[in-house]
């Protein structure tokens, strides 16, 4: 038995193989082109383990991607590989949409050339789960309900534009071809191993580096953020037990402002680890706003709590609490990250392009 998990290199990505293979034994391989975002150092107790495959290659690589679902035989495709940084989307979209767009629609493919070979069992029990973001419906404004399923789409940025569109192929690859596709929209994760260009680790690592804490605008914007080991619970939960065809929101219900995130991690910083030069807010630094900036994003995730059980199990205080704590112990991580020695680990670690 094998899964194909995409970008498992990344953030979200990392955490769910760990996650997957603490409690199962299938194998996963893991197909990720290792960008900027992609760190196989997250992944490193792995590097001995049989039951995790990782190949080096691109989404967009149909040759390759049809001979790993042809030698592997996966019941399962959970695609996470995505450009997923809306600054750099700003900067520049072409890779958003090749990665997002036009991966999705080779993946969407090869799956569906590989799924309908399979033999009558085995078609039944493939899946090809798509993790979205909540970006895709746009911007609340303050007393507007929660994102449900049924909300209009309404991307504002290049990433979540991109994002739509591979949303709208999982949608028309289930509805004309029948694959069996599962989609999740998920609202702003924080946790282990992020790379440190996102708000929350940002501003840990600057702060301890005694660098500024750059604020967009008026810092009084909305995320609904949710621990990343509780968004990877939910894709188990999806992946296992969702209605084939169904996209399910999946958010914390933790609608805070940027600023008072910030405030939080320096109030947790000030605690664990005070700066001889006073408290961290000091730093805080209010910059120019994002062109386009989300006002407020909000998840109502009653559907998949109603029809799969699944709610988060962190609140945001175990959760951001837990969040400090990993960066304060895991100073090389964040070290080789900022260095880019992660690639050189990678060398010795791995052959290019090889299992290991
Ligand atoms: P990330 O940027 O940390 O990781 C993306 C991974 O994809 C990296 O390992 C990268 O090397 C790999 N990748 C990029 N282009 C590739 C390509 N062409 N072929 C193969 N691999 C490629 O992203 P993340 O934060 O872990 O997000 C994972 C997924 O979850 C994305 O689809 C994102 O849209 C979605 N999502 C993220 C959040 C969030 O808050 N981070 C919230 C909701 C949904
Ligand atoms: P980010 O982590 O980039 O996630 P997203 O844009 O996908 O929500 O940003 C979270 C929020 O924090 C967003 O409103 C932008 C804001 N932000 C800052 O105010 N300063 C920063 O340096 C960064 C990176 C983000």
């Amino acid at each position: 038995m094998a899964i194909l998990v995409t970008g498992g290199a990344g953030f979200i990505g990392a955490n769910f193989v760990r996650h997957w293979l603490a409690s199962s034994d299938e194998v996963v391989v893991n197909l990720d082109k290792l960008t900027y975002a992609g760190n196989l150092e997250s992944l490193a107790p792995l590097v001995a383990d049989g039951r995790h495959r990782f190949v080096q290659g691109d989404i967009c690589d149909a040759e390759l991607v049809g001979s790993l679902l042809e030698s592997y035989r996966p019941w399962a495709i959970v695609h996470f590989a995505a450009e997923s940084h809306v600054d750099r989307s700003i900067l520049g979209p072409g890779e958003f949409v090749r990665t997002n767009i036009e991966g999705t629609f080779t993946l969407l493919e090869c799956a569906r050339a590989y799924w309908s070979g399979l033999e009558a069992d085995a078609r039944s029990a493939f899946r090809f789960l798509h993790v979205s973001t909540d970006e895709v419906y746009g911007s609340l404004s303050a007393d507007e309900p929660p994102f449900a399923e049924s909300h209009r789409y309404e991307p504002n940025s290049p990433y979540s534009a991109s994002k739509a569109a591979s949303d709208h192929l999982a949608r028309a690859w289930h509805q004309t071809y029948g694959l069996p596709v599962l989609t999740t929209n998920c609202s702003n994760n924080y946790g282990p191993f992020q790379f440190p260009e996102k708000l929350i680790p940002l501003v840990i690592v600057n702060a301890l580096a005694g660098k500024p804490l750059p604020i967009y605008g008026d810092g009084c914007q909305v995320r609904d953020w949710l621990y990343v080991g509780d968004h990877c619970a939910a894709i188990r939960t999806v992946l296992t037990s969702g209605q084939i065809g169904e996209t399910y929101n999946v958010g914390g219900w933790n609608e805070i402002a940027n600023i008072d995130i910030v405030h939080t991690v320096c109030r947790l910083l000030d605690q664990v680890r005070p700066s001889p030069t006073g408290p961290y807010e000091q730093l805080i630094r209010f910059v120019a706003d994002r062109p386009g900036h989300d006002r407020r994003y909000a998840i109502d995730a009653r559907k998949i709590e109603q029809a799969l059980g699944w709610r988060p199990a962190e609140t945001f205080d175990s959760g951001i609490a837990k969040t400090v704590h990993w960066y304060l112990d895991h100073g090389a991580w964040v070290e080789h990250v900022q260095s880019g020695a992660y690639r050189e680990w990678i060398a010795r670690q791995y052959d290019a392009g090889s299992a290991p």
